[in-house]
């Protein structure tokens, strides 16, 4: 999986959700639920990044609710300073729109705290990033900067 660049000087704005749809940061006392969602959908590691991203105030984590139920989330800014993710939406949520305005939400905070490129750390599903942002694969990133990492 390689790291992907991101011109943020270009990007689209954030699209318009369905009604009943929010994506904000995500709040310090509502740590247990994103803590807990990360680790039923995904992966340790993504819940030690959640867990870091959310000492930040505002949280370096935002969130994708519907009333008060979470579906998503997208860190940045977390794991290296201007990277992207983790991010991930509840299966039964995709299709919604909710990743790509996770997505795009985030890299516009990367763009308004002074970053001219971001980087999807590790980026799974590359064509997703190449068609919402304009991302292009960095060559020989993988594995980049996780090389050596404690399993
Ligand atoms: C990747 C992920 C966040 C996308 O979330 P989502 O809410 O389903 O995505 P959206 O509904 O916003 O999709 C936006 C667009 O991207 C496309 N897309 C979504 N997932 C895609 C994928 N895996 N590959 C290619 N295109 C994809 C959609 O078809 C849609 O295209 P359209 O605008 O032309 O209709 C979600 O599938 C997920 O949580 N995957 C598992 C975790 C993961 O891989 N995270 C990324 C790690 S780097």
């Amino acid at each position: 999986m390689p790291d992907m660049l991101v011109p943020l000087y270009t990007l689209p704005p954030v699209p318009a959700l369905a009604e009943g749809l929010v994506i904000r940061p995500a709040l310090p006392f509502e740590a247990h639920v994103l803590l807990d969602f990360t680790a039923r959908h995904f992966s340790p590691k993504w819940v030690d990044e959640c867990t870091v991203a959310l000492a930040a105030r505002p949280a370096k984590v935002l969130i994708a609710t519907q009333g008060t139920t979470l579906l998503g989330f997208a860190c940045y800014d977390v794991t290296f300073r201007g990277f992207f993710g983790p991010t991930g939406v509840a299966p039964e949520a995709r299709g919604k729109g909710l990743g790509k305005a996770l997505l795009l939400a985030a890299l516009h905070r990367l763009r308004d705290e002074g970053f001219a490129y971001g980087v999807i750390g590790g980026a799974g599903p590359v064509e997703f990033y190449r068609q919402t942002c304009g991302a292009i694969a960095i060559p020989d990133s993988d594995p980049g900067a996780y090389a050596g990492a404690l399993v």
